[in-house]
Order: C-alpha cells, then sequence, then structure tokens
C-alpha cells in the first residue's frame, strides 16, 4: 500500500526521520552562549526539619554561581499564602521548594547548584551539608493503616449502588485480597528543563510536559509573570506516561536558580532521582467480594481498596470506578481509603485507577468463573452490560462484545483447558487467562490554527505536546483524509505555547479534543475553497456562484465537480486565482458535555504464559488485545499505542516493585539495575486488533481514547492465566517465579 497517498489505512511517524537521526529536540537538548547547569542536592532523612545548612564549601567550589536553599529562596508571589490557605489541613498545602525548612520526603531537594558545568555543579552539591532534626517516618502503608488515620472527605465516600454488600446473600461467594507495589513511570527520557530569562519578568522554558497551558500558568502564578510573558516548549517528548503533567519541584528550583544567576540554565533529573521526584503509581491493597447466582448473574459486588498518598499532597484516582461500571451487576458498594505516608507524592500513571482497580476486579472475575464452573468470557457476556449500569445513560457505542470475540478467535480460546495445570509444552507448564480494561473516553476544548499555502501546503498549528503516542502523525492523517490532500503535503506544528492552546496530552484525549478541532478546520476550509470558485473560468460557465463543498470532491490537493470530474482545480491554483496570498483560519472546539451518554474504551486482553515447572521461570509467551476504541484515525500508531501498554502490563504484571527501606523510609531499587522492567526479550509478537468501529456522538472523526485503556486488565490476565497453568492463584503482583515454586 503506497502510504504516501490520501485515503492509506496510516501514514508512518511524521517525525519519525528526525527522532531517529536525533535532529528531534529534548528539552535539555537545547544549547545557549553561557548556558549554566543546575544540580540538586537531596535530602538524606524522609521525615523531620533542616536545622542548619553549611553550603559555604559548595560556594567555594570551582566554577559555582550560586547555592539555593531554603536559607536564601528569593521570595516567591506564588509562594505567598493566604490566611486561609495557611491554616489548611497539611495534606492540602503542598510542597513548594525551597520555601520552608521541613522534610517530607527522602530525596526531596534541599539545596540547588549553579555552575559552569554539569560535573562542577555535581561535585559542588555533594558539599552542601545539612543538619537535620529527624523525626521518625512511616512508608509503610500495613503500618499506616494500623494507625488508622486514613484521609477523610469526598473522594473516600462510600458508594452504594442498590443494596450494599449485597454479595453476602448471593449462592456463590468469594472473597479475596490483592495487593501491588509501587510503581514508577521509568520513560526513557529522563525529565530535565532549560530555562531562558530575559530579565526578572520573562522566561522561555523548553520543558518535558504533557501540559504545555497548565506549565505555563503554573509559572505565571509561582512567578507572578504575564501571560505573555512565559513561553512554554515542548517539542519533543520520550515517553511520560502521566509524569510529565505536573510542574515538578525540580523545574521550580531551575527556574529559580536561572533568574538567579542571569544565565540560561540546564537542569536534568539523574534516574536516582527520576524514582521519588516526579510521581508514581500508589501501592494498593484491594478487596473483592463478589456474588452471583449459579447460573453465572452477578448479584453484588463490593470493591475496598486502599492506597497512599503523601503527607503533604492528596491523590486520589478511579481506583473502584471499574467495578461500578464495567458488569451489569445490581448491587455495587465501594470504599476507598487512603492514608499519608512520608514519602513524595504519587501521581497518574498509565490507566491511572483502573490499572490498579482492574487487576483486582478481573483477577476475582476470574476466581468466580472458576467457582461457577463457567468460562470466563461466558461469564463475562452473562453479565454484559448494555447501558451504563451507574449513570443509566446510553453509551455513546460500546463493541466490547465483538472485542471477546476477535480476541477470543485469534488466540483460540476455545481450545484452552480450563483444568488448571492441564496444559504442558515439554517442562513448561502452560496457561491462558483473559482480563478486561474500562476506560473514560471524552472531549475537551481544543484550538488550532490553519493556514493554506499557495502551494497547496497545509500547516495546521496547536499548542499540543506529544510524549510519543504520535500526536502530529494522527493529526495529519485526519487531515489529509478530511480535506483530501496528501500527508506529504501537510505540517503540523506543535510544542510551543505560542501556538493556539491545544489540549493537554493525556487522559487519552488528545485525538478525541484535538481531532475534533482538526476535522472542524479541514470541514471549515473545504468551504472557504468552494467559495472560492465563484468566478473561477473552469467551474463558472455552469455553476455560477452556486458551487458548494457538497457539489464539490476533494481528493490528492484538488477540487472536482462531483457531476463532472473533469471540471477540476487544484487547491494551490484556486488560491492563486483568486489573488490570495493563502487561506487562514482559527478554530476553537468545545468539550463534549456528553449530557445523555457516556463514552468508554474497552479492551479485552488474552494471554498465554508459560511456567517452568522446576524453576517458576514465567514467560507471557502470546499477548492477544482487542480493542474497542471507535473509529481508528491511524493504525500504525494507534496499534503502538496498545503494544506499548501491553509492555507495560507485562512489566507490571511481572516485574515491577518500589521497594522502599521503611526504617529510613528510603527508596532501595531506585536503579534500572534493581528496578526492573520489560526489555524485548520479556515481550512476545504482541497482537493489536481494533474492532474499528466509529463512535457516532463523541467526536467528528469517530475516535475514542486509546492510550491507556491497552493497559487496563492486563495484568490480570497475567495472574489468570498463572493460576490456569499451575493451579496457583498469586494475588500480589509483581508474579515473580520465588512465589510459583
Ligand atoms: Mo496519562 S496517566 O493521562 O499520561
Amino acid at each position: 500500500m503506497d502510504k504516501t497517498i490520501s485515503g492509506s489505512p496510516f501514514i508512518d511517524r511524521v517525525d519519525g526521520v528526525q527522532k531517529v537521526t536525533g535532529t528531534a529536540k529534548y528539552a535539555t537538548e537545547y544549547d545557549f552562549p553561557g548556558l549554566v547547569y543546575g544540580v540538586l542536592a537531596n535530602s538524606t532523612i524522609a521525615k523531620g526539619s533542616i536545622s542548619a545548612m553549611d553550603t559555604k564549601a559548595a560556594e567555594n567550589a570551582p566554577g559555582v554561581l550560586a547555592v539555593i536553599t531554603h536559607l536564601n529562596c528569593p521570595e516567591l508571589s506564588g509562594y505567598k499564602r493566604t490566611p486561609e490557605q495557611a491554616s489548611a489541613p497539611e495534606i492540602r498545602k503542598g510542597y513548594r521548594v525551597f520555601s520552608d525548612n521541613i522534610v517530607h520526603f527522602s530525596g526531596q531537594p534541599i539545596a540547588l547548584v549553579v555552575a559552569d558545568s554539569y560535573e562542577r555543579a555535581v561535585y559542588a552539591a555533594s558539599l552542601v551539608k545539612a543538619t537535620y532534626s529527624e523525626e521518625k517516618p512511616i512508608t509503610d502503608l500495613g503500618e499506616a493503616i494500623k494507625s488508622g488515620k486514613a484521609l477523610e472527605g469526598n473522594p473516600y465516600r462510600e458508594n452504594v449502588r442498590g443494596e450494599a454488600d449485597a454479595w453476602k446473600n448471593a449462592e456463590v461467594k468469594i472473597e479475596a485480597t490483592y495487593s501491588m507495589p509501587i510503581e514508577v513511570h521509568s520513560p526513557m527520557e529522563i525529565h530535565g528543563i532549560t530555562v531562558v530569562w530575559e530579565g526578572q519578568d520573562k522566561v522561555t522554558v523548553y520543558e518535558k510536559t504533557q501540559a504545555l497551558r497548565s506549565t505555563q500558568q503554573n509559572i505565571m502564578r509561582t512567578f507572578g509573570l504575564k501571560e505573555e510573558n512565559v513561553r512554554v516548549i515542548s517539542q519533543f517528548i520520550g515517553g511520560a506516561f502521566g509524569s510529565a503533567f505536573n510542574t515538578w519541584p525540580h523545574s521550580i528550583a531551575a527556574l529559580i536558580g536561572g533568574r538567579k544567576v542571569g544565565r540560561p540554565l540546564k537542569l536534568m533529573l539523574t534516574r536516582n532521582q527520576m524514582f521519588n521526584m516526579v510521581g508514581y503509581r500508589p501501592q494498593a491493597i484491594q478487596k473483592i467480594s463478589m456474588g452471583a447466582s449459579r447460573d453465572g448473574k452477578l448479584i453484588g459486588i463490593t470493591h475496598e481498596a486502599t492506597a497512599m498518598t503523601a503527607t503533604y499532597q492528596e491523590f486520589t484516582e478511579g481506583i473502584v470506578n471499574g467495578s461500578r461500571g464495567l458488569y451489569a451487576c445490581p448491587n455495587v458498594t465501594t470504599r476507598y481509603k487512603v492514608y499519608p505516608l512520608d514519602l513524595s507524592q504519587p501521581t497518574w500513571m498509565r490507566g491511572p485507577g483502573e490499572t490498579t482497580g482492574a487487576y483486582a476486579l478481573e483477577s476475582a472475575m476470574d476466581e468466580m468463573a472458576v467457582a461457577l464452573n463457567l468460562d470466563p468470557i461466558e461469564f463475562r457476556l452473562r453479565n454484559y452490560a448494555e447501558t451504563d449500569p451507574e449513570s443509566k445513560k446510553a453509551y455513546s457505542s460500546k463493541f466490547l462484545k465483538e472485542a471477546y470475540q476477535l480476541g477470543a478467535e485469534k488466540i483460540n480460546w476455545k481450545d484452552r483447558n480450563p483444568k488448571p495445570g492441564s496444559m504442558r509444552e515439554g517442562e513448561w507448564m502452560i496457561g491462558y487467562g483473559t482480563g478486561s480494561g474500562i476506560f473514560g473516553a471524552s472531549r475537551g476544548a481544543a484550538k488550532v490554527g490553519a493556514k493554506l499555502l499557495p502551494d497547496g501546503t497545509l500547516v495546521l498549528q496547536s499548542g499540543v505536546t506529544d510524549m510519543g503516542p504520535g500526536t502530529a502523525t494522527a493529526m495529519t492523517k485526519l487531515a489529509s483524509d478530511v480535506l483530501g490532500i496528501p500527508p506529504g503535503k501537510i505540517k503540523f506544528e506543535m510544542g510551543d505555547s505560542n501556538y493556539p492552546p491545544g489540549p493537554a496530552q493525556g487522559g487519552s484525549g488528545t485525538t478525541s479534543a484535538l481531532g475534533t478541532a482538526v476535522n472542524n478546520v479541514c470541514v471549515n476550509l473545504k468551504t472557504k475553497l468552494a467559495e472560492l470558485l465563484k468566478d473561477n473560468s473552469i467551474f463558472h460557465t455552469e455553476l455560477v456562484h452556486t458551487v458548494k463543498p457538497e457539489d464539490l470532491v476533494f481528493e490528492n490537493g484538488n477540487m472536482m465537480l462531483a457531476s463532472d470530474r473533469s471540471k477540476k482545480i487544484s487547491y494551490a491554483d484556486a488560491i492563486k486565482d483568486a489573488g490570495l496570498q493563502q487561506i487562514e483560519i482559527l478554530e476553537s472546539s468545545e468539550r463534549n458535555p456528553m449530557a445523555n451518554y457516556t463514552a468508554f474504551s474497552y479492551a479485552v486482553h488474552f494471554v498465554k504464559v508459560m511456567v517452568h515447572s522446576a524453576t517458576g521461570v514465567l514467560k507471557v509467551s502470546r499477548a492477544v488485545s482487542a480493542v474497542d476504541a471507535g473509529k481508528i484515525v491511524n493504525q500504525e500508531t494507534a496499534e503502538s499505542q496498545v503494544i506499548g501498554a501491553v509492555v507495560g502490563g507485562i512489566s507490571m504484571s511481572l516485574m515491577e516493585e518500589g521497594v522502599i527501606d521503611h526504617r529510613y523510609g528510603r527508596w532501595v531499587n531506585n536503579n534500572f539495575a534493581d528496578y526492573h522492567v520489560a526489555v524485548n526479550a520479556d515481550v512476545p509478537h504482541v497482537e493489536v486488533i481494533f474492532v474499528n468501529k466509529p463512535d457516532p456522538i463523541l467526536n467528528p472523526q469517530g475516535s475514542k481514547g486509546i492510550g491507556e485503556v491497552g493497559m487496563v486488565g492486563f495484568a490480570a490476565a497475567v495472574a489468570n492465566a498463572v493460576y490456569n497453568a499451575t493451579g496457583k492463584r498469586i494475588r500480589e503482583i509483581p508474579i515473580t517465579p520465588d512465589k510459583l515454586i
């Protein structure tokens, strides 16, 4: 298939060559005359306060321009608290770098050293000494639970649909507790920032961010700057998975340092620092109690989730939401508790909440299928929700049934032997498992600027960033399809807050929001192009003043009369003939409030695992993921999203485990030698299937979201396959070999 012309199923990444040749620029790859380097010194205690600091040696070290601590940090307008903020509970106060001497977590920045080379800054940072008044940290969730001080408030209210804890009265019951540790995003690109101040009141920031607009606003607020004086540039991001939504303390520290020394400043974290300075997926312990009738109808689900946050920052996520919405169960009770620990704050991580929740729910669904002696897919079909059980609204679209069928066929599910331990390949025990995922789909607001140039090139601009899914590629494909213009003649420019504000990259919502604006801009351009034909000599003999977009076919940069394709003109000629320089449009698309519908993307994962009978070594040897994400805008990049999510799912189920030494509240394995993620050898060929049916409600292009749902339910599929292979129900991920022998 020629992928360079309009109408192909996909196009290759428009920025692929830049990425593989190294010309793509990431936040810390910008160079400026007089560039200086910032390095953070970190707290060695997890809880307490700094009673004294000795920065003399660091200040006198070669090449050092400044050492900033809470003792000399300039007063920032955004650090001033209103009396109301000052009296807010600790958990709502947040943590502001260098604002005071309080230590909230081990590794918290206590000083920024600015020097004329990176090496000199690293050395000087090692000379910063602090004396602490130390308190005993609590970083163990189990210990915090015993203390009984869970947070209170709305997010933690018990939610009851139907009758509370109705599972107890069912004929068939199961109860099980599932646990998972802290997991970190581990993007390939380490977080970093380059700041270039002009005086004290104007700054350009090269930042790794999923959210240009909120980064700009956070900087404006913290430093008391005007919008036109804060420009944020984020052209390329080497992965983020949720870690680049916040404007983290290291970024604010870099801005403080750059302003103080009056020189461009670059700050890049170390991999070590990445483990607790840019958020993580919180540890969670979840109990699922489930009751069903003998014929496999769910009677009640009770989902009780316990998770953690930092003492200075409340963080909640929809861990229990999937249990309320995935199945047509009349009685659902959910409880959610969060305990503050003396650790840095957690944040969103791929499929936030849902990924954690589905691990428990979909493991329990498998346990119940076993208890009922029902096929796990058949059990799910018997509880298929035709309308949203929580809101009672209709779905904008739902093709989960189709996904079950397509995935089951692909992996040959019907040949799976449900009896645990019954399938073997030599010394390997074989098991198959499934797990489903649900993730909310939405459409936010977006703005796109468009210019159709006299050479027929379309330039689109939006202040959005791309953490890897290929946003510019998908938008190029979409514009190509709607406007009938070859992808090679489209330039999608992004990653600059000077462009019309686009949506944040995240929540699996970028393509939905931005795609709506791009679609609308292209539809408007068709109208404008048709208007150009009013006085055009090729068209005017037959259709003077009357040619409308619907009379025309727009194809490969040409428009032609639908009734007579020989009456044809290129966009370029139409613009030139009309005596125009270009056609320029600014398009705004609004949030879709979805008053009458709810929208979700769905995934169903089927995996084959092999467990070595002597050593417990475990491999995922097949992974089939069938996804209903609406209409697929660009097949190739969409597939990559699901493959990436599955890699995350393999990591989550088999490897990832943040370990804290609770004596000191300190990370033990904050490096890639000890914190394991899946590598190529751990990942089989991932088979991705899209139902690929348009959602008629959410947005004009018919897409839903895809980035996160591919991870939701995957870990359960693996755990369920392990049960099928071995008869062992492992309710604690990661499932490492020691748990299987
Ligand atoms: Mo995603 S956790 O919205 O980057």
